[in-house]
């Protein structure tokens, strides 16, 4: 009964940032429980060779395009008929003083993190909605519930706050259409994303020690959480936002 729970066969999943890092973590566990997955990602090479290496499909997509987000959603949905799982996990982060952020870089990362999962949400969401079914996850953040410490990143912050609740108001406007909408809120994962910070001595000592786990986690440990999420597993789980962050939150 429980295996037949994560069982994915026959559904197609759309996974938005998938070439690399969480987004390839989720798209591989995904398709590993037999989901058709089709990574929607900007990075057409490593997007293409990482859909290539699931089996799975590859679609060139700006999430900020919303035309673009448009015409691939109606793509996807007409050649396998429908879509039933959507990771809205595209970010970017950028890092600077409130009071020096230019203001391209404040409207880039709301455009992106925010912004992207709404047009991505309304685009797969009204097929979702049309079927009675489906089911969304979205990649927030430990940063949309606590501020980082010591990088300044106001807008990043804000920006996941801001997908923790789009999450919320969705999943109450969709729960009588059968379709489920959950969050997750990582903490600090290694990816290209974290790289830089990593590199820093003094940004690392302090994220590891304001970490429970005293370490960052990895792309996998997320993807766990998404396979469940998007599974039949989490049939009754709708508007939550789950963290997976060494405990970071906690303390
Ligand atoms: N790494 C962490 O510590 C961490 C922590 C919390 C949340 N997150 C979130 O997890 C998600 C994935 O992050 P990651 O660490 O794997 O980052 P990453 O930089 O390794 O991967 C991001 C992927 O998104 C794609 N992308 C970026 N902008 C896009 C756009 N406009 N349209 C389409 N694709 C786009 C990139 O090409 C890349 O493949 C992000 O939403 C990030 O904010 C990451």
């Amino acid at each position: 009964m429980y295996r037949e729970k994560f069982d994915l066969g026959g559904r197609v999943a759309v996974v938005t940032g998938g070439a690399q890092g969480i987004g390839n973590a989720i798209a591989t566990a995904l398709a590993e429980h037999g989901a058709k997955v089709v990574i929607a990602d900007m990075d057409v090479n490593t997007g293409a060779a990482a859909a290539a290496a699931l089996g799975g499909e590859f679609a060139a997509l700006n999430v900020r395009d919303r035309a673009m987000v448009r015409t691939v959603a109606e793509d996807i949905s007409a050649r396998h008929g429908h879509v039933d799982i959507l990771v809205n996990n595209a970010g970017i982060a950028r890092n600077s003083p409130s009071v020096d952020t230019p203001a391209e870089e404040w409207l880039e990362v709301i455009d992106v993190n925010l912004n992207g999962v709404w047009w991505c949400s309304q685009a797969f969401g009204r097929g979702m909605v049309a079927r009675g079914k489906g089911a969304i996850v979205n990649i927030g953040s430990m940063s949309g519930i606590v501020a980082n410490k010591p990088q300044a990143q106001t807008h990043y912050n804000a920006s996941k706050a801001a997908v923790h609740m789009l999450t919320k108001s969705l999943a109450a406007e969709w729960a009588p259409h059968g379709v489920r909408v959950n969050a997750i809120a990582p903490g600090y994962i290694g990816t290209e994303l974290t790289k830089r910070g990593l590199a820093n001595a003094e940004w690392k000592k302090q994220w590891l020690e304001m970490t429970p786990f005293g370490r960052v986690g990895d792309p996998s440990d997320v993807a766990a959480l998404a396979l469940f999420l998007a599974s039949d597993a989490a049939a009754y789980m709708s508007g939550s936002v789950v963290s997976v962050d060494g405990g970071y939150t906690s303390w």
